[in-house]
């Protein structure tokens, strides 16, 4: 039987969930990989605090260095969250040669390359299952399974906060205000939801994988991002008599050297996978050349689930001769020869208020088609004042073009107010 001494940086959600999980499932643990972990140090802010987990007092420290600096441990978890001081701690358990797991997406997103250079330089192993869809393991899959795959596109719900804000909008009708506040009454989303609402969890979650599907760095800041908090109930309520359902959609599309990487509010139609996905759940849509098109769905966020990859990630860590981590050439700038395009190709949904005037659907047809924009559906509604909403799904165009259209169409007669992007 192995023994394995390990750090905890962190002790909230996931690291009370963490602990509960080694401590419910030891026996199975020692059972299945004939390993024992023995939690000796865990980092706190506030030794004092209550928590989810009775764990005993003397374990508890504010001292980061009697973790990472400790010889007599081998393993470092972090569940702290945020980028600092959590970068500055696993590159120093990294340097100190300890293995370590990790489930901060926003650090490693944005310090992949530093987390990386120490790994390396100092041959320790950086795991991270639980850094991207929670209990979903994306991440191995993506890495090891589908090695035999040139991966092409892949599409995700991987936010779950957002992903039951708009579930219920869609279900209920409901404006996006009215389901946030009871969404944080829940404990659904944070009391400072920006980080879910604003899609930056999506696009840390984004930069990961699509890095390790297309075999280059995607950076965070080449991510194009856009949240949720414009979404109306009317856009989900047209999108729906036209058979569509709004998700936010992290999309990752790789083309030659051309990448194109995005998450932003999106239709797709209601008999697409993702269409399904509902409440906090999450999935992950990808096609590869080989395996053609998977997808993965599972709890993406929660004590449990996200406790899950991480204790995977330490019996995988201690199964392996030789420590893992990543390998990019290029881990802090998009990779050589890649170019990041913003002139990606989808439908389009724009809703129009317009005039009810003769020559106004003219004009708008004349601008669309004068950027080579042909019209799908097109739906109008009673005018109500001599205003009448006409809403409209486009063929595949170019963002550019479509752009350039909306300006022009945007005029006395025709308010522009709304355009969603549409994926199949
Ligand atoms: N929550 C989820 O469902 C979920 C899912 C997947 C991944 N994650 C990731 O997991 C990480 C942790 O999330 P969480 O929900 O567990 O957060 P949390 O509940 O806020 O817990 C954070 C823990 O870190 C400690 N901490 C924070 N800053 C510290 C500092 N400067 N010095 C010492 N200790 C510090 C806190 O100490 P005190 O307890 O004393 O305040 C607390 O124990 C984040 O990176 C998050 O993105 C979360």
């Amino acid at each position: 039987m192995r023994k394995v001494s390990v750090g905890f940086l962190g002790c909230g959600n996931i690291g009370c969930g963490v602990w509960k999980l080694l401590q419910e499932f030891k026996a199975d643990i020692l059972h299945r990989a004939d390993v024992e972990f023995d939690v000796k140090k865990i980092l706190v802010r506030d030794v004092t605090k209550k928590r989810d987990q009775v764990i005993p007092a003397e374990l508890l420290t504010t001292d980061p260095a009697q973790i990472t600096d400790d010889p007599a441990i081998e393993m470092v978890l972090e569940f702290m969250g945020g980028e600092e001081p959590a970068t500055r701690y696993m590159v120093r358990a990294l340097e100190m040669g300890k293995t370590v797991v990790t489930a901060n997406k926003m650090a490693l997103a944005l310090n992949w390359h530093i987390l990386q250079e120490a790994a390396e330089k100092h041959h320790s192993g950086l795991y991270y299952e639980a850094a991207v869809c929670g209990a979903i393991p994306i991440i191995r899959t993506t890495i090891d399974s589908l090695q035999a795959n040139r991966i092409e596109e892949m599409m995700g719900i991987v936010n779950g906060t957002t992903n039951y804000i708009l579930t219920r909008m869609s279900q209920e009708g409901s404006d996006y205000a009215d389901v946030l506040s009871d969404a944080q009454r829940l404990g659904l989303a944070e009391p400072d939801p920006t980080s879910d609402v604003e899609g930056f969890d999506a696009a840390y979650k984004l930069s990961i994988l699509s890095s390790l599907a297309f075999h280059a760095r995607v950076p965070f800041d080449v991510i194009y991002r856009q949240g949720i908090t414009q979404v109306s109930a009317t856009d989900i309520a047209f999108g729906k008599e036209l058979g569509y359902t709004l998700k936010l959609l992290a999309i990752a599309k790789r083309a030659g050297n051309v990448i194109d990487a995005r998450v932003h509010p999106t239709f797709i139609p209601d008999d697409h996978p993702l269409a399904s996905v509902n409440g906090s759940f999450n999935a992950i849509f990808l096609h590869g050349h080989a395996c053609d098109d998977m997808m993965l769905f599972g709890r993406g966020a929660g004590s449990a689930p996200t406790a899950s990859a991480v204790v995977g990630d330490m019996l995988y860590a201690v199964s392996r001769d030789t420590p893992r981590y990543p390998t990019f050439h290029n881990a802090n700038t998009l990779s050589d020869g890649l170019t990041v395009t913003d002139d990606w190709h989808c439908a389009f949904y724009v809703r129009l208020n317009a005039s009810d005037r003769p020559g106004v659907l003219a004009h708008i047809t004349a601008c669309l088609g004068k950027e080579g924009i042909s019209i799908r559906n097109l739906m109008q509604r009673d005018a109500v004042d001599g205003h009448a909403q006409i809403v409209l799904i486009t063929h595949d165009a170019g963002e550019c073009a479509i752009n350039k259209a909306l300006k022009a169409i945007a005029s006395s007669d025709v308010q522009v107010e709304s355009m969603i992007r549409v994926e199949r």
